[in-house]
Formats: structure tokens, sequence, C-alpha cells
């Protein structure tokens, strides 16, 4: 792993939140979490709602506080000022994929935005062809967004993160709000698309079946900080920490090891592993 590209560096990153309210204490949403991403890895950060997920999302796309501790993508690190080039470099898709997306606006005067802002980062690909990427017709492109399923609009979202060519894709709960069978064909696009573009993600996600069926690393975070990391099938076969431990016992069906481990197999029954636990 360590003589691949560093694409995501945090370290001792901390996020704390002001007060809300006369009366309100600051939130220590993130306490000192450390972690990298080499290129083309998939790495999960996974732990219990209010643990400091999107907190440390936020911070790594630049678009949240960072109290203290750095985070550097692709060698440049992160803060409020980024310049735009730079900024482009990280992409984020949100688990709510309608409201991601203008809700007057079409695909493709979507994609024609995008591509009048940056135009040298997104001459490599055409519309039709970059929704073929996601797995859509380009019949879609004329669609507005209450037009689409809530799994062609975060395919959508996955096309117009994938068109900026970033180098880190922050996916943070991207399947939460889907069907179960949609789920997992949006993960076994992330995991295709990992595969033929190289891309490189940062997985958010409360459910550790979804994180199983894609991560080849994990973080397990409690109340901000990191309490568990490792590769998938090792954390998830040999938990140590008493919370990793309680999280795994409440996925039915745990008690069985997968014995697959490996990433090609688990690309291959991603559906299955996610219908199975996830039911
Ligand atoms: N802008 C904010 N101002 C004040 N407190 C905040 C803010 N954003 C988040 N928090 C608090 O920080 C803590 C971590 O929140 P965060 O949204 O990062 O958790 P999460 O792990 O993403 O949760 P979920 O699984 O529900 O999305 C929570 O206690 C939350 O209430
Ligand atoms: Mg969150």
């Amino acid at each position: 792993m360590s003589q691949h590209h560093r694409v995501l560096e945090v370290d001792r990153l901390s996020v704390i939140h002001r007060a809300r309210g006369r009366r309100g204490l600051p939130v220590v949403a993130c306490d000192e979490v450390s972690l990298s991403i080499a290129q083309g890895e998939i790495v999960g950060v996974v732990g219990e709602s209010g643990s400091g997920k999107t907190s440390l999302a936020m911070a790594v796309a630049g678009l949240g506080r960072i109290t203290s501790g750095t985070a550097t993508v692709s060698g440049v690190q992160i803060g409020r000022r980024l310049p735009r080039e730079s900024r482009a470099e990280i992409q984020v898709v949100f688990q709510d994929p309608h409201g991601s997306l203008d809700p007057r606006q079409t695909v493709q005067r979507g994609l024609k935005e995008l591509r009048r802002i940056h135009p040298r980062r997104t001459s490599w690909i055409g519309d039709e062809e970059l929704l073929a990427k996601v797995g859509l017709d380009p019949l879609l492109l004329g669609r507005l967004p209450h037009q689409m399923s809530g799994g062609q609009a975060q395919r959508i979202s996955i096309a117009r993160a994938l068109l900026l060519r970033p180098s880190l894709l922050l996916a943070d709960e991207p399947t939460s709000a889907l069907d179960v069978s949609v789920q997992a064909q949006i993960l076994r696009l992330l995991l295709s698309l990992r595969e033929e573009e190289g891309l490189t993600i940062l997985f958010i996600s409360h459910d550790l079946a979804v994180v199983r069926a894609i991560c080849d690393r994990v973080h397990v975070m409690l109340r901000g900080k990191v309490v568990e990391e490792g590769v998938t099938s090792e954390v998830f076969d040999r938990p140590q920490h008493e919370y990793t431990k309680r999280l795994l016992a409440a996925i039915p069906g745990h008690s069985t090891p997968d014995s697959t481990g490996d990433k090609a197999g688990a690309s291959a029954s991603v559906g299955a592993t996610v219908a199975r636990e996830a039911s």
C-alpha cells in the first residue's frame, strides 16, 4: 500500500463546532482523526449517528470547519480559501440525490454549466458517453431532477462528480436514501468506476453491510475518535474494540464469518451481500 501515491492524508484533524444558542456547549465532532487513502482505494468511515462522519467529510472537502490538524489532498492542504482548481479535485456525493441537484435544471444544462466553469477538466468526455459510464440512457439528459428516480438522480450526481476527474470522491451515505436493490446497483457502479477510472473514494456510512461490500479498509468512529481501523475483512472477522463488536452484533446474520474476503469476490456478490445483510 505504502508505495502508492497518497491521495488523502488526514493528520490529527479536529473539528469543534461552536455552541448553538446561548447555553450550548461547543461540540467536539472530530477529535484528532488521522487517516490516509492511496490512489484507487475505497476507504470507509463507519459510526453511529453523531459520531462525526459528516464533519470529517465536510472538513476534508474544504466545506467545513477545521479547528486543528490538517487534511491534504494530492499534496494541497485543505482550507476554506482553496483555489477553484484545487476544489475541483475533491467531489462530494451526498445522501439525498434529489437535494443535491438544482431542481430547475435539466441534466444537460447542469453538465453544460460545469463545462463552462471547468473547460479544461471536463473536455475528456461527451455528455452521452458520461451518462453511459454511470449506466444511464442518454434520454435522461433532457430530464429535470423530479423526473428521475432516486437511483437515477444519484447516478447523475456521480456522473457530475466524475466529469471533473476528481482525485478524491467523498461519498457521504450515498446509498442510505435508496431501496436495497438500488443501493447494490450504486455500490457496484462505484466499484466499477474504481476499476475503470481509478477513482479513489472516502466512503461514509452508518451501514456496516454496505461498508463491507465495497471498502478495502475501514475506520470505526465513536464520538469523534477513530477507535478501530484496518483491512475491512479483518475488522469484521476479528473486531478488537467493544464498540465495533456491538455494531457488528447488530447486523442480522453476521455471525457467519465471510471467508471470501477478497475484493473480486465481494464485488461480484455485492448485491447478494447487501441484500442478505441489510434485510
Ligand atoms: N454546524 C454544526 N454546529 C453545531 N454542531 C454540529 C454541527 N454539525 C454537526 N454538529 C454536531 O457534531 C456532532 C457530529 O455530527 P456529524 O453530522 O458530523 O455526525 P455524523 O456521524 O455524520 O452523523 P449522521 O450519521 O447522523 O449523519 C453531532 O453532535 C452534531 O450535532
Ligand atoms: Mg452524517
